[in-house]
Formats: C-alpha cells, sequence, structure tokens
C-alpha cells in the first residue's frame, strides 16, 4: 500500500462541523483538484478533536490547526502542502 506524502484530517464533529467544516470539506477537495494534488493529499474525517471552542479545527500533517475558516484556508493549504521550502 502505497501512502501518499501529506495528510489532512478535518475535523467532523458537530460543532466544527455546524461552525464550517461542513462547505471547508468541499474547498479542500476543490483546491486538491485544481492544484492536481489529489494523488499527494489524504483527506480524511475524524471525531472531534477536543478543541470545540477553537474550531473549526483540522490537521495537516500531524500539525493541528484552530479557527479556520473560509478566508485563511486556501492560504493555509497552499503553505502546508505547496511550499515545502520552509526556512
Ligand atoms: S467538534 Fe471539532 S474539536 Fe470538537
Amino acid at each position: 500500500m502505497t501512502q501518499k506524502p501529506h495528510t489532512i484530517v478535518i475535523c467532523m464533529g458537530s460543532s466544527c462541523f455546524s461552525r464550517g467544516n461542513r462547505n471547508l470539506v468541499r474547498m479542500i477537495q476543490d483546491f486538491l483538484k485544481e492544484q492536481k494534488l489529489e494523488d499527494e493529499v489524504t483527506l480524511k474525517g475524524a471525531h472531534c478533536m477536543s478543541k470545540c471552542d477553537k474550531g473549526p479545527v483540522m490537521k495537516i500533517n500531524e500539525e493541528v490547526i484552530i479557527n479556520v475558516n473560509d478566508e485563511n484556508l486556501t492560504d493555509l493549504l497552499a503553505e502546508k502542502l505547496l511550499n515545502s521550502s520552509s526556512s
């Protein structure tokens, strides 16, 4: 079984789901498609990550990201997935 280099785990707990993750899932899917990253990134849902008050929450490569919204999501994905040359 080959493993994709990146993993996004999006919180599908009821708090994050209603705060925006329901739509953010679709945005992530669109982003991956546009950037042709579907073979690079595993996208999966998870149960509540116990940070509901800071949600919506997701994890990108084991890094927990809080307060994700439709305004910062694209930059976040670009930074984490496209920009591997971090200093
Ligand atoms: S529902 Fe997402 S952290 Fe609780």
